[in-house]
């Protein structure tokens, strides 16, 4: 099988695996895609229509949003999908999960493993090691799409955030002002922010969470090494205090099942430092919009429900797009889309050698 493009068999297990310009390719075709859907247009050029591709759902995490708009969106390309369900598989005796993955591959001629693991740099680590299986084998090599790897990254969240931010700016990529809020230490979609973020020319950034759930440095300092302005203050109260504040919000819950019970202890005080009140309401900025990756806590949540039909709900559209933007990134490696990219491509920085035993 002969490689279309340069995005074809790309995997991608971190934010910057896609270049800018790759990621810019990736909102353009997404707002055509979803121009045309909602015109009832021909949604053929997006389509993949191949049943020698087979797509592998492995969640051995929970997921709701992102396992069902990937399920869809397999489900759109009318190719081979397959839901592998850990909980009755051999994992329960102690398979390792290169053996698994290197049993599904030999099944089809062509594979995406869409992954959301505990094992950080999984998707990664993969890559290397069914890429030499498939070369040693004369195969080509399967794709793996990190669908949130324990507290690493979470791409694919990304690029649906990024396709929100610039569609409620009407496509305006020369500035954003983004605050991140909440549990930005545990928060692998906050963390992807670090690379995602660059599609816009100049970027500030205001983080707001108290210090025991502060985004780690080295994501701190990658975004200045990005050239980002970067903020700090430990609660709402303090960031409104300020003065200065962005009309966009990005809000993600506590992560208490990634927490050690130190910090678990205190989860009220920390709580209470990221959820927005309703006094606070009249300090908003004009046209300001509240984003969060979902789920939200039932009974605590730090995006109160009685904001959920006020202008500021911008997380129900930008968990929609979730469905357009993995409907393109699938078309994108698996060749269907690219041949009209133009632009830098990523080059790889190859990396150790890395071996899983999990
Ligand atoms: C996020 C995740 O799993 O990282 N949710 C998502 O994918 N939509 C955020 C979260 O779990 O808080």
């Amino acid at each position: 099988m002969s490689i279309a493009n340069a995005l074809q068999g790309r995997t991608l297990a971190t934010a910057a695996d896609l270049s800018v310009d790759e990621q810019r390719y990736l909102y353009r075709k997404t707002r055509e895609l979803k121009e045309a859907w909602v015109s009832g247009g021909d949604l053929a050029p997006f389509r993949i229509s191949d049943p020698d591709l087979n797509i592998y759902l492995m969640f051995l995490e929970d997921s709701t949003r992102t396992k069902e708009s990937f399920r869809n969106a397999s489900k759109f390309h009318d190719v081979a999908l397959n839901i592998f369900d850990p909980s009755s598989s051999s994992f329960k005796k102690h398979e390792s999960l290169v053996d698994t993955v290197k049993m599904l591959f030999g099944y089809g001629r062509r594979s995406i493993f869409i992954m959301r693991t505990k094992m950080e740099g999984v998707c990664r680590a993969l890559e290397e090691q069914l890429g030499e299986y498939a070369e040693r084998i004369g195969r080509e090599k399967p794709v793996f799409i990190n669908a949130g790897d324990g507290r690493h990254e979470h791409p694919t969240q990304e690029f649906l955030d990024e396709f929100t931010f610039l569609e409620q700016r009407g496509w305006d990529d020369s500035h954003i002002h983004v605050a991140l809020i909440g549990d930005l230490q545990h928060g692998r979609t906050v963390h992807s922010k670090a690379d995602g973020l660059k599609i816009f020319h100049s970027v500030r950034v205001d983080l707001v969470a108290p210090r025991e759930i502060s985004l780690p440095a080295s994501y701190k300092s990658r975004m200045e090494d990005n050239g980002f302005e970067v903020r700090e203050w430990e609660s709402i109260e303090a960031y409104l205090d300020s003065g200065d504040i962005s009309d966009c919000w990005y809000f993600t819950r506590l992560q208490l099942e990634r927490m050690g019970d130190e910090i678990r202890e205190r989860e009220t005080e920390l709580r209470r430092a990221v959820t927005f009140q309703k006094k606070w309401l009249e300090q908003m900025p004009e046209n300001a919009r509240f984003y969060h990756p979902l789920p939200r806590h039932r009974e605590k949540p730090v995006i109160p429900s009685f904001l959920d039909d006020t202008p500021l709900n911008g997380w129900d559209g930008q968990s929609v797009n979730g469905y357009f933007t993995r409907v393109v990134e699938l078309a994108m490696v698996a060749g269907k889309l690219g041949d009209d990219f133009e632009g830098i491509g990523f080059v790889p920085a190859r990396k150790k050698k890395s071996f899983i035993t999990e």
